[in-house]
C-alpha cells in the first residue's frame, strides 16, 4: 500500500508539471484528487489494512493530498500567467492606446475662393454654369464685339489651336453660350481656367477667372455697383471699399474696373498695391447693345451687367501672397498654412 502511495504522488508531480495549460491542469486534478480520483480511491481502500496500520495509512495519504493540492495551486497560477502573456502578445489592438491622427487634406486656396464666391453669389440668386476651356474663336472673341483683326485681340496674349479653336483667353465666352439658350431674366457665375502667353510673378499662363452676367429688363449700373460692393465686403471684410475706374472692353459700355481698398494697409499705402491704396481685381460692364443684338435679344427691352475676375488675384490679397506661382508650385508647406487658415465663407 505504501508503494501504491508512492506510486500516485509520482504520476500526479509528472502530471502535473507536465499539464501545458489550465485546462490541461484541471483535467489531472480530477484525475488524482477527484471524486473518484485515485487518491480518494486510495483513501477509502483504508479499511482493507490491518486495523492498527490504519491511522498512519490515513495521515500519509491526506499529506500526500494536502502536497499535491498545494503544487496544484503553484501550477495553476503558473500557467495562467503564462496564457494570459500570450493572450496579450497575441492581441494586435489596445484599445487603451491613444488614437493615431489621420493626416487630412485640405482644400487648396483657389477652390476656396472659387467656392466661397460661388456662396455668395449664390445667396444673390445666380446659377453656376460652365463652358469649355477649348473654345471656339467665335465665342471667345468674335461674338463679344472682337472681330478678326480688331486690335483689341491683342489686349489678351491667346494660345490658338488652329484657325479656329483656341485655349480660352476669358470666362466671357460663356456669357454668349448661355445666352443663346436662354432668354432673360439671366443671372448666372461662371467660374474655370484660362490661358494666356503670360508669365510672371503676377502672371501665369493658367489662371481661373469667374465671370458674372445678369440680364433682365431695367437692369442698370448702379445694380452692377451694388452688386460688387456687397461681393468686396463679403469677400474682404464689412469696412471694404470698392473704385470703380473708366476702362475699355469691346464687350461692355461703359467698362469699369474695379479696385478694392487695400486689405494689407487698409488704404494708407503699401508694397502690395504699390502704395496707392488701392488694388484691382476685376474688369466689368454694362453689357454693349450689339453683343445682345448678337444673341437675338432686343438691347431696347433688356440690358444687363457682366464682370469677370481673377480669383488668383483675389486669393493673392486675401491671403497676402505676392508671387502667384506659389499656387501652382504644390508645396506641401505653402498650401499647409493656407489650409489652416479659417473664415470659410458659408
Ligand atoms: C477680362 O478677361 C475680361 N473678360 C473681364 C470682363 C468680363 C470685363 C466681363 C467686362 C465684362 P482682363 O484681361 O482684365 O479682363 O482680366 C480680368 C482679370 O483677370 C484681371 O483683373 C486679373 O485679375 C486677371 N488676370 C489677367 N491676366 C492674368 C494672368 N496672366 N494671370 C493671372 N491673372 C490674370
Ligand atoms: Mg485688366
Amino acid at each position: 500500500m505504501l508503494e501504491k502511495v508512492d506510486e500516485i504522488r509520482k504520476a500526479a508531480l509528472q502530471a502535473c508539471s507536465q499539464a501545458s495549460s489550465v485546462k490541461d491542469l484541471e483535467q489531472a486534478r480530477v484525475r488524482f484528487l477527484g471524486k473518484k480520483g485515485e487518491l480518494t480511491l486510495l483513501l477509502r481502500s483504508t479499511g482493507q489494512l490491518p486495523p492498527e496500520e490504519r491511522p498512519g495509512f490515513g495521515r500519509l495519504v491526506n499529506e500526500l493530498r494536502d502536497e499535491l493540492e498545494a503544487v496544484w495551486a503553484e501550477r495553476e497560477e503558473q500557467l495562467f500567467q503564462e496564457e494570459e502573456e500570450r493572450r496579450l502578445m497575441a492581441e494586435t489592438l489596445d484599445i487603451t492606446l491613444p488614437g493615431r491622427a489621420v493626416a487630412r487634406g485640405g482644400v487648396h486656396p483657389i477652390t476656396r475662393i472659387i467656392e466661397d464666391t460661388k456662396a455668395i453669389f449664390m445667396q444673390l440668386g445666380y446659377e453656376v454654369v460652365e463652358g469649355p476651356e477649348v473654345e471656339l474663336d467665335y465665342y471667345n472673341f468674335e461674338a463679344l464685339n472682337i472681330p478678326p483683326d480688331h486690335p483689341a485681340r491683342d489686349m489678351q496674349d491667346t494660345f490658338f489651336i488652329n484657325e479656329r479653336l483656341l485655349l480660352r483667353s476669358q470666362t466671357s465666352p460663356v456669357q454668349i453660350r448661355v445666352m443663346e439658350n436662354r432668354k432673360p431674366p439671366i443671372r448666372i457665375l461662371a467660374p474655370g481656367k484660362v490661358y494666356r502667353a503670360d508669365s510672371d510673378i503676377t502672371h501665369s499662363p493658367m489662371f481661373h477667372q469667374i465671370e458674372g452676367l445678369v440680364v433682365d429688363r431695367g437692369i442698370t449700373f448702379a445694380d452692377l455697383k451694388g452688386t460688387l460692393e456687397l461681393f468686396a465686403q463679403r469677400m474682404f471684410g464689412s469696412h471694404t471699399k470698392i473704385r470703380l475706374r473708366p476702362s475699355y472692353f469691346p464687350f461692355t459700355e461703359p467698362s469699369a474696373e474695379v479696385d478694392v481698398s487695400c486689405i494689407m494697409c487698409g488704404g494708407t499705402g503699401c508694397r502690395v498695391c504699390k502704395d496707392s491704396g488701392w488694388l484691382e481685381i476685376l474688369g466689368s460692364g454694362m453689357v454693349d447693345p450689339r453683343v445682345l443684338a448678337g444673341v437675338g435679344y432686343n438691347p431696347q427691352e433688356v440690358s444687363g451687367f457682366a464682370f469677370g475676375m481673377g480669383v488668383e488675384r483675389i486669393a493673392m490679397l486675401k491671403y497676402g501672397i505676392s508671387d502667384i506661382r506659389l499656387f501652382f508650385e504644390n508645396d506641401v508647406r505653402f498650401l499647409k498654412q493656407l489650409g489652416s487658415e479659417g473664415g470659410h465663407l458659408c
